[in-house]
């Protein structure tokens, strides 16, 4: 797994299970006020690996892809929210501001699907990642950390995948 700066990380997933326990190793990580970003094309394995991460953070509800609602939200036993938004559907900048993202994360952590799309509303401070389709079951997945933050929780992943530094 190469890592090409201090800041970025490429995964690569041969398989949607691979994909998903990815994701787990992530939702083990994450913490109130967290923001992760999903980027990639239709296909490209956003929404397998939410589920993965909601599992790993241990959500007691099941991820769907969110089709006709925008925000989904999960639960899990020891407390907190997790939600999952899919901004594919957004029709309009005025839509996305009326999503009150300030208040999911005080609440919780937020996992973004199409995160492009809801531009500078998407806090600067983010785990970025981009999924990309090489083939069939192949998939590359490129972290990039934006602040300390996610320096530590990039760090954290890194660990929990690879063992010791
Ligand atoms: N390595 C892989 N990782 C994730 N999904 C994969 C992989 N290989 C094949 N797939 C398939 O690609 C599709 C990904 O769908 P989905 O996760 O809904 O994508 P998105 O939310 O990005 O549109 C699923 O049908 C899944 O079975
Ligand atoms: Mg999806």
């Amino acid at each position: 797994m190469p890592i090409l700066d201090s800041h970025t990380i490429d995964f690569f997933s041969r398989s949607p299970e691979q994909t998903r326990r990815i994701g787990m190793r992530v939702g083990a990580e994450i913490k109130p006020g967290d923001v992760i970003c999903l980027q990639g094309d239709l296909g490209a394995g956003k929404t397998t690996f939410t589920q993965g991460l909601a599992q790993g953070w241990g959500s007691i509800d099941s991820v769907s892809s969110p089709t006709f609602i925008i925000v989904n939200m999960y639960r899990r036993a020891s407390g907190g929210k997790l939600f999952h938004l899919d901004a594919y559907r957004l029709d309009s900048v005025t839509e996305a501001e009326e999503l009150d993202l300030d208040a999911m994360l005080s609440e919780g952590s937020l996992i973004v699907e199409w995160p492009e799309r809801l531009g500078g509303l998407i806090p600067k401070e983010r785990m970025w990642i981009n999924l990309d389709h090489i083939e069939e079951e192949r998939r590359q997945m490129r972290f990039n950390a934006n602040g300390k933050r996610y320096d530590e929780l990039l760090e954290a992943i890194r660990q929990s995948m690879f063992g010791g530094s």
